[in-house]
């Protein structure tokens, strides 16, 4: 299981591989813009610190909107199509 840290101060701990950040922040109350939960509506939109490599590989419909989004070439993904997957650490902030 991965770890995930969530900033500003929100969470630090293990997260299961097929939960995305945007659940874990649902289920902890955090109010977070959200919609389609599936990466096309682009209201959930997370900088990534660290552990890039640790996520899930961006696809369409995400992939998309990040670039509808103008930040495709950036550290950005929607949190409701990223999940933590093998055993490193991410690091994530609300923007
Ligand atoms: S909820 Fe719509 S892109 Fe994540």
């Amino acid at each position: 299981m991965g770890r995930l840290v969530i900033e500003p101060e929100i969470f630090s701990g293990e997260v299961p591989p097929n939960k995305s950040v945007l659940q874990l922040l649902l289920e902890l109350r955090i109010p977070v813009l959200h919609s389609c939960r599936r990466g096309l509506c682009g209201q959930d939109l997370i900088r990534v610190k660290s552990g890039w490599e640790h996520l899930n590989a961006i696809e369409d419909p995400e992939c998309g909107t990040l670039e509808l989004l103008r930040v495709n070439d950036q550290p950005m993904r929607m949190a409701c199509c990223t999940k933590v997957v093998g055993s490193g650490e991410v690091v994530v902030e609300i923007v």
